[in-house]
């Protein structure tokens, strides 16, 4: 039997166990309890409750407005839903950055108010003292280097980074801190798929990829954009397996119309 099949409950040590064993690992974000748990059920390995939660859910153009309560409140929701998945929580913009002390008291909040099981932050040795101070208090923390969102205004651009050397170097430096300080796994946002190989082939912890490529441990996606709930996002590392959007479009078309015309309830339907 294979790893994933083996484990009733995903963990960081079963996600390690995959790496070896050269399975890949299946990531999906969520943000309420209704679409985690049909995640769930569907035998995904971790939820990540990102800070995307900012554009999908509230409808921010970036993912710094979002806040650690509002944070606490979608990995809550997570939480009630699964019974098999590793939940991984974003620390929100401001909640870590510059101060590991705060960094810390916010990682606890996280894992003590929603009964998530583990961190993600964005960033790489520039951070490390916050990790490696979460990482001390028992608190499982994943990486996130590349295309890290929060520093969008930084970037001036969601294009693919590390495309030149001296970045590529950079990121592979930054990855061999964060699997040195403790890390459990590491995404890679948006660069190339050679790079992101390299990565996996040097890295000893499980490497989860967006817009990364084929050559690394496994694969996350925010679920509204592969469901295509957003007909507005297209890049081209992006497969939908649904468009969603239209489908719902046709449903609220239908309910409409339904009970404008007065067929909706009708005798069977009603008490
Ligand atoms: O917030 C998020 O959804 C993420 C993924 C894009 C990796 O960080």
């Amino acid at each position: 039997m294979s790893v994933h099949e083996n484990a009733k409950k995903v963990t960081t040590h079963v996600l390690q166990e995959m790496k070896e064993a050269g399975e890949k690992i299946t990531m999906l974000t969520g943000y309420d309890y209704s679409m985690a748990r049909i995640i769930d059920t569907a035998g995904i390995d971790v939820i990540l409750v990102g800070d995307s939660a900012s554009n999908v859910m509230a409808g921010h153009e970036t993912t710094l407005p979002i806040t650690l309560d509002q944070m606490i409140y979608h990995a809550s929701a997570v939480v009630r839903a699964i019974d098999r998945a590793l939940v991984v929580v974003d620390l929100p913009f401001g909640s870590y950055q510059g101060n590991s002390k705060e960094a810390l008291s916010s990682a606890i909040r996280i894992m003590k108010e929603s009964g998530a099981h583990s961190v993600k932050l964005e960033g790489g040795q520039e951070i490390l003292e916050s990790i490696t101070r979460i990482l001390t208090a028992g608190i499982p923390v994943m990486g996130h280097l590349g295309l890290t969102p929060q520093s969008i205004y930084k970037f001036g651009t969601y294009v693919v980074r590390a495309r030149e050397e001296e970045e590529a170097q950079r990121l592979i430096e930054d990855a061999k801190a964060l699997e040195a300080a403790g890390c459990f796994a590491i995404i890679l946002e948006k660069i190339p798929a050679e790079l992101a190989a390299r990565v996996a082939k040097e890295i000893n912890i499980p490497i989860i990829g967006i817009g990364a490529g084929n050559g690394v441990d496994g694969q996350v996606l925010v679920v509204h954009d592969m469901l295509g709930i957003n007909n507005e996002f297209n890049p081209r590392f992006l497969r939908k397996y649904h468009n969603l959007y239209q489908e719902m479009l046709g449903s609220f078309h239908r309910y409409i119309e339904d009970v404008r015309s007065g067929d909706f309830p009708n005798e069977e339907e009603s008490y």
